[in-house]
Order: structure tokens, then C-alpha cells, then sequence
């Protein structure tokens, strides 16, 4: 005798599932694990759930393939962000560069080497905190968010911060506070102060770049570093 003919479907269905596609069928047996694969191109309906995700891989899973606006067809890298799932502190740039968008991660480029230098500055390392930025993808030619890209990438990474939960959410750069904080104030006026964003303390400093442009902002950035160490030190 043959095995059974529910083995056999189930070991097809679960080839399938293997090599990408979704799987529909429940097996009856609940000893033999669900496939549920959740990387597959194109599937907005993994996208339209990543609020339900419960872990960052889930939530990556979820969203890298995302389409949801134009720079979904001109990226080659989806730059997800990296760091400590459990981080205190979480580093919000603007969107990723050239450097990022061809390696797939956050500050590489020459403002990456810098934020890096600074996080050795403050004992910290890429690995204790998460890095991100407003936007997944590219501008093409770097050129700044529009609204109807940061408003939908803002919302991944809102969900990164609810997963994450970080103590202190930093921005870099203007355009990062002020779309966190929905405001058009200048980044002098953000910065040295505590925002509330949806529950998590918030604050802002100088983008790196704009340090590797304007040195004199490399003074006023330290100080803001030592007040979010010092307001990490009494949330202890
Ligand atoms: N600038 C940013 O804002 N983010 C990056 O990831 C790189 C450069
Ligand atoms: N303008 C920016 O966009 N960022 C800075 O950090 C300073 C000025």
C-alpha cells in the first residue's frame, strides 16, 4: 500500500511551500508544522499585515518587497534598518543614500563612518542601538522624502518602534524630526529639547552630514549625545 493519500498531499503542498509559494492547505494532523511562508514577491497582502507582526524578522518579512510608493521600482536594496531588536536608543536619519541603497543597511557612506564615530564616542556600538530612516528606499539623486512616501514609510517604522521600544528615539537631521513631529520648526529649536512621539521620548539632533559639512555643529551634537546618556542614565 501507497502512504497515505493526506501524506502525500501534504508533502506536495509543502514543496510547494518551500520553493516560495503561499500554502492554503491546513493539514489535519497538528504534529506537522503550517508552512507559512512570507516572503513572496509582490504580495501586498503581507504588506497590508504588518501591524500584526510580533518580532522584527516577522515585520521584515512583511514589508521588504513593499510597493506602496514610486521608489519601490527605482531601489535596489530595501534598507530595513539595523541594530539591537531590544536597543535604549534608536537613531532615525532621513532615507538612504547611494552606499546604503547598494549594501542594504543604514549609514555606510561618509555620514555612517561619522555617526559611527560618534556612537564609539558615547561607548556604544551599531550593535547596542538601531539605526533606521523615515524612508526604506532611495530618492533618486537624493533628493528629499515627499509627503506621500514619508507617510507611508512612517508607518514601518512606527511599528519598529513599538516592537523595538527604545527609551529615546534620536532624530538626525531636520527632515527626520520634522516629519516625526509633524511640525516645520528649525533643527536649533528641536534640538536640547524632549518630544513625546506616540508614547516614546523623543529628541533631535544634527544630521551627520551636516557636520561633515559645518564642523562647528560637531560641538552641539556631543553636548545633545551626553543629554540623551544622561536621560537614558535616569530612566534606570
Ligand atoms: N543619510 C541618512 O539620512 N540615512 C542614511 O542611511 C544614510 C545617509
Ligand atoms: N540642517 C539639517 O538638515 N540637518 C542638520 O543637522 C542641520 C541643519
Amino acid at each position: 500500500m501507497h502512504e497515505n493519500v493526506q501524506d502525500m498531499i501534504h508533502r506536495y503542498l509543502q514543496q510547494r511551500a518551500e520553493m516560495g509559494e503561499q500554502v492554503i492547505y491546513k493539514p489535519f494532523d497538528s504534529e506537522i508544522p503550517i508552512v507559512e511562508p512570507d516572503i513572496i514577491a509582490g504580495d501586498t497582502v503581507a504588506i497590508d499585515n504588518f501591524e500584526s507582526a510580533e518580532n522584527l524578522d516577522d515585520l521584515y518579512s512583511a514589508i521588504c518587497d513593499c510597493q506602496k510608493c514610486a521608489l519601490g521600482q527605482t531601489r535596489t536594496r530595501f534598507v530595513f534598518g539595523v541594530g539591537n531588536p531590544e536597543a535604549d536608543i534608536m537613531f532615525v536619519g532621513e532615507a538612504p543614500g547611494a552606499e546604503e541603497d547598494r549594501l542594504g543597511e543604514p549609514f555606510v557612506g561618509r555620514a555612517g563612518k561619522l555617526l559611527d564615530k560618534i556612537l564609539a564616542a558615547m561607548k556604544l556600538s551599531r550593535d547596542d542601538v538601531f539605526i533606521a530612516n523615515i524612508l526604506k528606499c532611495r530618492p533618486p539623486n537624493n533628493r528629499d522624502p515627499k509627503p506621500e512616501e514619508a507617510q507611508v514609510c512612517e508607518l514601518y517604522l512606527h511599528k519598529q518602534i513599538q516592537l523595538i521600544k527604545p527609551k529615546i528615539v534620536c532624530c538626525l537631521g531636520r527632515i527626520s524630526a520634522q516629519r516625526l513631529l509633524q511640525t516645520d520648526m528649525s533643527l536649533g529649536k528641536m534640538r536640547d529639547k524632549w518630544f513625546d512621539y506616540h508614547g516614546t521620548l523623543l529628541t533631535a539632533t544634527y544630521h551627520p552630514a551636516a557636520l561633515l559639512r559645518n564642523p562647528h555643529f560637531k560641538r552641539p551634537t556631543w553636548e545633545d549625545m551626553q543629554k540623551i546618556l544622561k536621560k537614558l542614565e535616569e530612566l534606570k
